[in-house]
């Protein structure tokens, strides 16, 4: 009934659908309820340590026989420079006195590693069926570890360039990542925001320019949004914001409300938040600071001195400070349950499908 089996075949899930790794908001209760709807469930190890992706995989493992998807970020580390960091944090004073916080206090850093060793060690012992990352690859020695546990590897492109660069460098799938998604931009071989393509644009050319299957993913919300991607030549879709207002996700009560009221006018993409561009609904930090600002120090950095105030904002129930990545189908969110959102985004899509070859 899929015009194009090629990813579940290789997943062998029931749908053609991927619940978007998202760090922060997605742990072991989303995946489940996800793959219980037939969808693959991604668990993002970008911001949890080696034992804590071990115990998020094996609560999902106890619960649901499904493929599971192990996400991680590549990029390569810069050390904080401690005359941007000053500087960040002098353009941030004005908020630390606001909300009483005494800027030489103690904090701690930001915490996005990239794919490593004990990751690595992780994957082998635990042989996710799918992994995948963002910004790029891991150098080859560790890829070849992951390669040779049997796991299908997908990764990120923004940009035709990037989808040709991967295919050659090893990814069995890639992700065509619109500039309507929420969270951060995958893009390791371009820095100009302005150039990145939309899902329309970017699909159908990744498509052409490789052999491996394509997973469109940016603004994907609903049936249409899943019928469309299957025109432009996808094989499946990864689908990230629409999945954020289930009950299983873990977004905050006051990001949740804020969340429910954005539109498709609110999000923009930012650097100040992480230091690395990303989409979100604009915040008040986004706002003031932003969108993009060439003093945020390198990803992730910028985060750190944000830490403070994105804690003492959220004690007020305010999202000030917090990142509310979501992409610009957010209008299109529904609050339902996981397992039921993934049925009900695969059934409509299907019927979609067969009112346009009726
Ligand atoms: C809150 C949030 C966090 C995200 N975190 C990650 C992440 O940790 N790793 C990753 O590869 N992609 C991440 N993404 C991207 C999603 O996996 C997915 O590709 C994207 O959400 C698809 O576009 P959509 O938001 O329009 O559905 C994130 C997206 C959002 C909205």
């Amino acid at each position: 009934m899929w015009p194009n089996r090629r990813i579940i075949d290789l997943f062998k899930t029931e749908f053609p659908i991927v619940l978007g790794p998202m760090a922060g908001v997605v742990d072991a209760e989303l995946v489940i309820a996800a793959a219980q709807g037939g969808a693959l469930g991604s668990v993002p190890c970008a911001m949890i340590t080696a034992e804590k992706a071990r115990e998020q995989v094996n609560i999902i493992r106890q619960r649901v026989s499904a493929p599971v998807n192990m996400n991680f970020f590549c990029h390569t580390p810069v050390e904080a420079d401690p005359a941007c960091e000053a500087g960040w944090k002098a353009r941030l004073g004005e908020y630390y006195k606001e909300h009483g916080i005494d800027p030489a206090a103690p904090i701690a850093a930001a915490n996005r590693a990239p794919f490593d060793e004990a990751m690595c060690a992780v994957v082998e012992e635990l042989k996710p069926e799918v992994v995948s990352f963002h910004f790029g690859l891991p150098e080859r020695a560790l890829l070849d570890r992951v390669k040779a546990t049997g796991a299908i590897v997908m990764s990120s492109a923004t940009i035709v360039k990037e989808a040709v660069w991967l295919e050659q460098n090893g990814a069995d799938v890639i992700i065509a990542q619109g500039a309507e998604a929420g969270g951060h931009r995958g893009m390791f071989l371009t820095e100009n925001i302005a150039e990145q393509p939309g899902t329309f644009a970017l699909v159908p050319q990744v498509v052409d320019a490789v052999k491996v299957p394509v997973i469109a993913a940016g603004g994907i919300a609903d049936g249409r949004g899943i019928a469309a991607a299957f025109a432009l030549g996808a094989s499946g879709v990864q689908i990230g914001t629409a999945y954020l207002r289930c009950p299983e996700s873990k977004v905050s009560g006051p990001a949740r409300a804020a969340l429910a009221q954005a539109d498709d006018a609110s999000t923009v993409i930012t650097n100040v938040m992480t230091g690395r561009p990303a989409r979100g609904v604009a915040n008040r930090a986004m706002r003031e600071i932003g969108p993009i600002s060439p003093h945020a120090p390198a990803f992730p950095h910028a985060a750190t001195a944000l830490g403070p105030l994105k804690a003492a904002a959220e004690k007020l129930g305010k999202v000030d400070f917090t990142n509310l990545w979501a992409g610009q189908a957010v209008g299109l969110g529904r609050e339902m349950p996981a397992a039921e959102l993934t049925r009900a985004l695969a059934d409509e899509a299907l019927a979609r499908l067969r009112a346009l070859s009726g």
